[in-house]
């Protein structure tokens, strides 16, 4: 997954923008506003990547961004350290985050739910760093529940992300892109998931025709243990 991740980091930014046709960004916009946590709190970015969502909220929240892949945090550094816009940058895995319990009072992730094989376990870890009555937002691709949209859904990233990989030199990548599509439950599954991890007021919300959803929530007086 880090090898992955590494492969495509010069080229990631772009790619998103291209493949979503710039809508990624007001998807992440979406998230940074929905979540709950009060202004100036410490907020995780789970699977943070380049940054993108983490920086959005680094405008009013302190903001510690985690990955597994080495070359995406260091893409990620030097605008992590724009001034008014910071953000630290940690390596650690979801599912196993180097974190005191209760150190965030709210936590963020975009596009990383799907990459995860233990969906589970990460929201275990999730309720465990997150204090009680913190909020979290979390936005990843389900595509459409509409058939006639999900079918162009398919055949749209059956076909477009292939082509991009081979332009890029990273074949396997945009593969895996499409495979991954597969692995993330139904929305209703996912919410299922956050309650049993100790989770409440469980939201999915779908965006732009359910192409992506955004999974809201709040962490619970006790959890999962
Ligand atoms: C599709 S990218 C999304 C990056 C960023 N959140 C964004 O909005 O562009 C998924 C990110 O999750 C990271 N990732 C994958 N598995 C992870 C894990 N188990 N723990 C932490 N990060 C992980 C990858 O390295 C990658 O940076």
């Amino acid at each position: 997954m880090e090898a992955l991740f590494d492969d495509i980091v010069g080229r990631y930014d772009r790619v998103n923008t291209i493949l979503s046709f710039g809508l990624d960004r007001a998807w992440r916009r979406t998230a940074a506003r929905a979540l709950g946590s009060p202004l100036g709190t410490l907020v995780l970015d789970l699977g943070c990547g380049t940054g993108a969502l983490g920086l959005q909220l680094a405008a009013t929240h302190r903001v510690v961004g985690v990955d597994v892949s080495h070359g995406m945090l260091t893409a990620a550094v030097s605008k992590a350290t724009n001034p008014g816009r910071r953000m630290r940058l940690v390596r650690g895995t979801a599912l196993r985050l180097p974190f005191r319990s209760g150190a965030f009072q709210g936590a963020v992730s975009a596009f990383l739910l799907r990459n995860l094989d233990d969906l589970p376990g990460a929201f275990d870890e999730l309720a465990r760093v997150v204090a009680p009555a913190g909020s979290v937002a979390l936005l990843d691709i389900t595509g459409p529940r509409h058939p006639v949209l999900r079918r162009a859904f398919d055949a749209y990233f059956g076909a477009a992300a292939p082509a991009l990989g081979a332009l890029t030199g990273s074949p396997n990548a945009y593969r895996y892109l499409v495979r991954s599509l597969a692995q993330l439950p139904a929305p209703e599954g996912v919410c299922a998931m956050l309650r049993e991890a100790g989770f409440s007021d469980t939201r999915a919300r779908g965006l732009t025709g359910g192409v992506v959803t955004l999974f809201t929530a709040t962490r619970g007086p006790s959890r999962r243990t």
